[in-house]
């Protein structure tokens, strides 16, 4: 019964977070009826339980009862011949009772313990859960000596049968930037998930300087970095607050900086309350690329050794574009980065490019590079061109 309280909180929880979605396939009806479905399973086990519980008890009740019953008659019967004084036969029938109502009470505390069985098994099976690798011997503050791929190797813990990644290899040097390009479901994503050791690779090696980035410290290594991934989460709260997620203990001065360099301060200024405005599901709601440059403000504040970009290709106009780009420029001078990216401008600048497919590196090398190539790189920037959602291409012919 709990799990099913469960599920059916599930899709409580769903619709409600996904109540845009649901309005707009004018689906309520539908989840109405799913709901009810998961409910109706709820009930129809609490009647089947409240049965057993009632037969249990009946059972018990009727056992107590027929048993004094039986102790009353054979007592009667033994008093009536002589062989037990009446004030015995009451004695023995008040202890009787008293046992018996105790034993009786025995139903319902089989009941209660049932249910915490069931409470407990997820609560174990949560418990059983193997934790991060915290920590290599090597306790390193990681130091980021660039970044390099040898052969790497690795497939969701969800589906260990299908290869993500498969032999890819690439070296960053430090201070420099790598770019990730590919088709959609390629595994750039994966790339960037990797270097934060969301997941630990299943071969090959990822490894920065002469260490494995498994034997550094885990929150250290992380504190070193930044990710500005691809669909931004503003937690609930005031813009400062979230722009301080990248450092706590940052001053009003270096956050305005921050927000400055990220050129966000333009729109922050804008809202009557500045920085105390509240974002998120309770205030107001920034658009994709006020989100952006949050995040870009977030991983300028933390000032990151390396850092990791997963671009949004939700087009931006190109006003939009390029005061993002202007940001992400800021950010990424002279920074260890990786970026996946879609848009032409941050491409070209980087140092390196490696084109990705099925969790392969097909290509590498410059723009001119693999423009001279004219292979999958060439291809995908031709049909970035045709459907004329580079605006910055313009800007970059110059
Ligand atoms: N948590 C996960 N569990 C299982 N499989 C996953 C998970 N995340 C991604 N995948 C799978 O791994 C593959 C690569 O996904 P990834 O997110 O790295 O792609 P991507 O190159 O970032 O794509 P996009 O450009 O659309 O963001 C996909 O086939 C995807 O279905
Ligand atoms: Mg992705």
């Amino acid at each position: 019964m709990q799990d099913e309280i469960a599920e059916s909180n599930t899709i409580v929880e769903e619709t409600f977070a996904g109540i845009q979605t649901v309005k707009a396939f004018a689906n309520e009806a539908w989840e109405r009826s799913r709901y009810r479905e998961r409910i109706q399973k709820v009930v129809g086990l609490a009647v089947t339980g409240g049965y057993y519980r009632g037969a249990f008890s009946s059972f018990i009740t009727f056992g107590l009862f027929g048993a004094i019953a039986l102790v009353i008659w054979f007592g009667a019967g033994m008093v009536h011949e002589g062989e037990l004084a009446a004030d015995k036969l009451n004695e023995f029938i008040l202890y009787a009772l008293f046992i018996g109502g105790s034993i009786g009470g025995l139903a319902s505390v089989y009941a209660q313990l049932q249910k915490a069985v069931g409470a407990t098994e997820t609560i174990f099976s949560l418990m059983d859960e193997e934790p991060e690798l915290v920590g290599g011997e090597d306790v390193t503050a990681a130091q980021v000596e660039g970044i390099s791929f040898k052969e790497v190797q690795f497939s969701y813990p969800s589906r260990p049968d299908v290869p993500v990644i498969q032999g890819l290899s690439f070296e960053l040097p430090k201070g420099q930037t790598l770019a990730l390009v590919g088709k959609s479901g390629s595994g750039k994503s994966t790339v960037a998930s990797l270097l934060m050791r969301f997941y630990q690779s299943q071969g090959g090696q990822i490894s920065s300087g002469a260490h494995s980035v498994e034997s550094f410290d885990l929150q250290a290594w992380r504190k070193s970095l930044a990710l500005v991934p691809q669909d931004v989460l503003l937690f609930g709260g005031s813009i400062s607050e979230n722009i301080t997620y990248g450092k706590i203990s940052a001053t009003e001065e270096e956050i305005i900086q921050a927000a400055k360099e990220a050129n966000a301060w333009e729109f922050i200024e804008g809202f009557p309350e500045g920085l105390d405005t509240k974002v998120g599901d309770r205030g107001v709601q920034l658009s994709g690329g006020q989100r952006q440059r949050i995040a870009i403000a977030r991983a300028l504040l933390k000032d990151p050794q390396l850092l990791i970009l997963d671009e949004a290709t939700s087009a931006l106009d190109s006003e939009s574009e390029r005061l993002v780009q202007e940001a992400l420029d800021r950010l990424m001078q002279g920074r260890t980065s990786v970026v996946i990216a879609h848009r032409l401008s941050t491409i070209r600048k980087a140092h390196q490019i490696v084109v990705m497919e099925q969790g392969q590196g097909i290509e590498r090398g410059t723009h001119d590079e693999l423009m001279k190539l004219d292979g999958a790189y060439a291809e995908l920037i031709r049909l970035q061109d045709v459907l004329g959602s580079d605006t910055s291409l313009a800007e970059n012919i110059d």
